[in-house]
């Protein structure tokens, strides 16, 4: 256990979130990634389990905490920590070796306060949680109680493993601290594609938007763009953390805002259905810059071109086609019929999985800023993944790598790379036989993986984790 030190090395502690157990890894990325906005350097491994919904964090001040609590989406509540054991008594103990000077200012006579109790993975009748509060009466308690809106609130946690078949009687670990400050979870009940004004088949959900802004650090005044915007929820998420945001999309209908409705019972988009009012309807529109059509592998922007973060959801071919625009010569069907409401592009080719990932990356490479940030989604066949097949580029540091599981035999992995080094030439992936980047290819044939391990279950897996739950 560890030793308290004083006001200089308080311990605080994060409720993580539980609805995504198989997906806690962004979790890591997004705590470090807050902290180093505010220039903390933070090794994060040391304390973390992936298994546990609480994780102690030591080397920080309390207004980092509020800080990373003011735009975590992963982390429900933080606590500053003022004991903790294996058992009552160990709690007991830790929590009168705490300094009395770091809590007396919470504990005084004309103070009111509450004190909660948390319980993981068990339920505790009310009669149980009052007996717990009342063994803590050796705890200098000078104020008066206030449920109803106290000045501090004080929480006893108690983590009961992760296993719902096997609860065990007594916690395996128990914790005592002051409430600092709630984490953003809000968000992703009231920026829900639910109540989205525009939206379509592959909207991203608000919850895994907010995480990946946070991967990509973005900041009041940045520059974030999304290659492949679709309806634009990545852009909705940045501009709520005040970056100006733009995007393009090789979809004629999807960046105009026309065609065929995605929701039920609506057949057609009406008007005003497009990515600007989703960003009016957050008040957000300010910082629209623009979208445009336009195809990844031919990008139009000008070499001097600067964002400071990439974060975008490129297309899997399972919901929507990979598809690029061709030459005449290159025609494989001919062009399509666009009154009849399909997308219009005058001619088009197959647009391969690794071919994407080879243009975003060399995209990035010479369109981030120096320390500027790719996130992406990039789509796995399970039985054939190892971590040599992720993308690398010389110009290119990986942060993470985090999988969010699809079905039995499918995943997506978000991918969070930081802009190390300026490019030369030598340096751009080339599509084909590129030793840095061939092992992708064999999931060229994604979809194809796809759909079959859906016929071998009988249509089981499809139902499983729809790509973007909300
Ligand atoms: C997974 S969706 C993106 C969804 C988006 N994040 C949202 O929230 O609506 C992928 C998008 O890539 C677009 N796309 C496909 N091929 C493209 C290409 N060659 N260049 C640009 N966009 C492309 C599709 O039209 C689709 O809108």
């Amino acid at each position: 256990m560890a030793a308290y030190c004083g006001r200089a090395c308080r311990q605080y502690l994060l409720h993580l979130a539980h609805d995504n157990v198989d997906f806690r890894l962004p979790v890591q990325t997004e705590i470090k990634a807050l902290l180093s906005l505010r220039n903390r350097p933070f090794d994060t491994s040391e304390t973390f389990s992936e298994k546990s919904p609480f994780w102690q964090l030591n080397g920080l001040s309390e207004d980092d905490i509020r800080s990373v609590m003011s735009r975590t989406v992963c982390g429900k509540s933080s606590f500053e920590l003022w004991g903790h054991g294996t058992t009552t008594d160990e709690l007991r103990k830790s929590l009168l070796e705490y300094p009395a000077e770091n809590m007396a200012p919470y504990l005084q006579q004309h103070s009111t306060y509450k004190i909660n109790v948390y319980t993981f993975n068990k339920t505790l009748v009310f009669k149980d949680r009052i007996k717990k509060i009342d063994a803590l009466d050796f705890l200098p308690f000078k104020g008066t109680v206030n449920l109803k809106d106290p000045e501090h609130i004080f929480c006893l946690l108690e983590d009961y493993g992760s296993d719902p078949n096997d609860i065990p009687e007594d916690p395996f670990h128990i914790y005592f601290g002051r409430w600092i400050a709630d984490g953003q979870r809000e968000l992703i009940r009231s920026y829900s594609v639910k109540k989205r004004h525009f939206i379509g088949n592959t909207s991203m959900d608000a919850g895994l938007s907010f995480i990946m802004a946070n991967h990509a650090k973005v900041k009041a005044d940045d520059l974030v763009y999304d290659p492949f915007v679709g309806t634009g929820s990545l852009l909705v998420a940045c501009s709520h953390f005040g970056a100006y945001v733009c995007g393009t999309d090789i979809d004629y209908n999807t960046i105009h805002g026309i065609g065929k409705a995605s929701r039920k019972n609506q057949k057609w988009r009406g008007p005003d259905e497009n990515i600007r009012a989703n960003l009016r309807q957050y008040g957000t529109d300010r910082l629209y810059v623009d979208v445009m059509v336009s195809d990844a592998s031919k990008p139009l922007w000008r070499k001097t071109a600067q964002f400071d973060a990439i974060v975008t959801d490129p297309p899997y071919g399972i919901r929507e086609s990979t598809r690029r625009t061709g030459s005449h010569k290159d025609i494989i069907k001919p062009p399509e019929d666009f009154s009849s409401g399909e997308s219009h592009v005058p001619v088009s080719m197959a647009y391969h999985l690794s071919d994407i990932f080879a243009d975003l990356l060399n995209f990035a490479a010479r369109h981030l800023v120096l320390g500027g940030r790719l996130v992406y989604w990039l789509p796995i066949y399970r039985p054939e993944y190892c971590e040599e097949m992720v993308p690398l580029h010389p110009c290119l540091t990986l942060i993470s790598n985090c999988e969010q599981t699809l079905s039995s035999h499918t995943s997506r992995r978000l991918i969070t790379m930081e802009k190390t080094k300026e490019p030369e030439d030598s340096d751009r992936l080339s599509h084909l036989a590129d030793p840095r980047f061939t092992p992708y290819q064999g999931h060229n044939s994604f979809r194809e993986k796809y759909f079959s391990g859906v016929t071998k279950k009988n249509g089981k897996d499809a139902k499983a984790t729809p790509r973007n739950k909300e």
